[in-house]
């Protein structure tokens, strides 16, 4: 008989276990998801009460110095909600004042308690366990549970509500941060056209060239350029040039001080006809010298805002050798008249799209320092997709595009708990489970953000694989979005090269190793291996210091934990 009551209270104390872990995991694994606070809260405390087996159950949060009940369960519960506790009134109150658990299994005999609350709602306290709720040393409220039914508060379920307590505080938390996030995403939402920024820099400049492609025509000329004034070198820079030797001549950066006829003219803000260059003693030859290119006659006129002088647009060598005429003049000014415009408006909408990416990128900064281990993460991520685009002859476009998303593509970091994200340990299945959620976070914070609709797919698949066994869709070969490949690649590259606290960063020689042999199993066999070979190419044009051999820890980790999210 003693015996059977022996495997009876076992069973029990086994169950109850399992019951307690099963709670454990369900909680870590919403805290790490939940974007709905009152949600989080109700199935916390429906836990709490089913699992410590109490009458009643309740969560406080304390704002502007008051402690209000977010979430009640139990009979009579649905009063509380009306109640406003002071921080160190009743039991609750204490735990939310001192920042210490406290259990009471006979309230009538105890000092801190108040029967207030029970004259109130009618429900009669009997015994109370409350924890405070604490965000590393804040606190931010408490939780506090009623009556066990036909039992005592005992210290195990005193350490058991702590520990819960303490991860719904990590879930609070992360809650709020995600709220921060989307807000200041709003913020950018109502402060900048996405779209426009994006797509206007670049017709402005592709309006730019066609004017002064009209201009070569309608002057019949061998060549035509556009310099501008940077007022911090006071020097002339060419920003557009039409003819031969034309990616040559944008290298050249004529000071203004300096002897020259775009230099005159940017001085003088007067056009000017010099129909041979060799008898005209401002006329400098070092540059057409250079490139060898012969310079025969210049129609320079300037291009002006107002009264401000922001440049000379320049027309060279009418062809068969004629003279240019003072019609000819007139046409050039009206014409540089145009591209002065069309010059300040690209000024300002360039302007704009700094600021924008400057925004973007201090908010990243922000999330990036809840781990000091991802810090220019994001950044270098960028870049290395950049590196990658331009390798591909991308357009313009979608080089703006993807530089957007490679400084987001990690945004839905902010909903990974802090603990999981600066562990030196191994990870726990739930604590990847968390990780694996950053992605689907990320979209969704940027989906009330309506411009940015157009990045969130590679936001949300720059974790797939191009064997079909990455995260969230397991989406496989060209199913995964394009420019998601790209930055996966960007991504794993980093998180290689980079120091962890679980590791150091492999020499970059390693790293471009691993990204060939995960070539068409982790990475697009194209991308990766025009990654490789161009990033091989430009460290041979900008030799690094020789490689040193990585400790074998680093060497025996798959490519795939290299991309391990913190
Ligand atoms: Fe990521
Ligand atoms: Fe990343």
């Amino acid at each position: 008989m003693a015996k059977e009551k022996e495997v009876q209270l076992l069973s029990a104390a086994l169950k109850k276990a399992h019951r307690e872990l099963k709670a454990f995991k369900w909680l870590a694994k919403a805290c790490g998801s939940y974007t709905d606070l009152n949600n989080l809260l109700d199935k916390f405390m429906n836990l709490i009460t089913k699992i410590m087996r109490v009458e009643g159950g309740s969560l406080l949060l304390l704002q502007d110095n008051k402690l209000y009940f977010k979430v009640a369960k139990g009979e009579k519960a649905h009063k509380l909600k009306e109640i406003v506790l002071e921080p160190g009134e009743g039991i609750v109150g204490y735990a939310a004042k001192t920042g210490s658990p406290i259990l009471v299994n006979d309230v009538k005999n105890d000092p801190v308690w108040t029967p207030r609350i029970d004259e109130i709602t009618g429900f009669k306290t009997k015994s109370v366990l409350a924890v405070p709720l604490k965000v590393k040393e804040k606190i931010i409220g408490a939780v506090e549970v009623v009556n066990p039914i036909g039992a005592q508060f005992t210290t195990q379920d005193l350490d058991m509500l702590t520990s819960l307590s303490s991860q719904v505080a990590m879930g609070i938390e992360n809650v709020r941060l995600l709220g921060e996030a989307s807000e200041r995403f709003s913020e950018i939402n109502a402060l900048f056209d996405v779209s426009r920024i994006i797509t206007s820099s670049l017709a402005q400049e592709t309006l730019l060239t066609s004017i002064m492609k009209s201009a070569t025509r309608m002057l019949e000329v061998e060549a035509i350029s556009l310099l501008l004034i940077d007022e911090a070198t006071n020097e002339l820079v060419f920003r557009v040039v039409l003819g031969e030797k034309s990616s040559e001549i944008k290298e050249f950066r004529i000071p203004i001080n300096e002897s020259s006829i775009a230099g005159w003219v940017a001085k003088n803000g007067k056009p000017l006809i010099v129909n041979d260059v060799a008898k005209d003693l401002r006329f400098n030859s070092r540059y057409s010298k250079k490139i060898e290119f012969k310079t025969k006659s210049i129609l320079c006129v300037p291009l002006k805002i107002g009264e401000r002088i922001i440049g000379v647009a320049e027309a060279i060598n009418k062809l068969g050798d004629a003279s240019f005429t003072v019609a000819d003049e007139g046409l050039f000014s009206t014409v540089a008249n145009q591209i002065a415009m069309a010059t300040e408006n690209t000024k300002l909408n360039q302007d704009l799209r700094d600021l924008f990416f400057s925004t973007v990128r201090s908010l990243v900064t922000a999330i990036e320092a809840k781990d000091p281990y991802t810090k220019g993460h994001s950044e270098r991520v960028t870049d290395y997709t950049l590196f990658l685009a331009r390798a591909l002859n991308l357009q313009e476009e979608e080089i703006e595009i993807l530089h957007l998303a490679g400084l987001l593509h990690d945004i839905g970091k902010i909903g990974v708990m802090e603990g999981v994200l600066g562990k030196k340990e191994k990870l726990t299945e739930e604590d990847w489970k968390a990780i694996k959620q950053h992605p689907v976070t990320g979209a969704k914070i940027l989906e009330p953000v309506k411009p940015m609709a157009r990045i969130i797919p590679y936001i949300l698949h720059h974790h797939e694989r191009y064997d079909g066994k990455g995260y969230p869709d397991g989406l496989k070969g060209e199913d995964i979005p394009f420019y998601s490949r790209m930055i996966a690649i960007g991504d794993t590259f980093d998180a290689m090269t980079s120091d962890r606290p679980y590791r150091k960063g492999l020499p970059v020689y390693v790293a471009l190793d691993e990204i060939k042999k995960n070539t068409g199993i982790q990475f697009d066999p194209r991308l990766a291996e025009i990654f490789v070979k161009e990033y091989k190419k430009k460290m041979s044009s900008h030799p690094i210091p020789s490689p040193t051999m990585p400790e074998a820890g680093c060497l025996g980790r798959q490519v795939g934990e290299g991309s391990r999210e913190r």
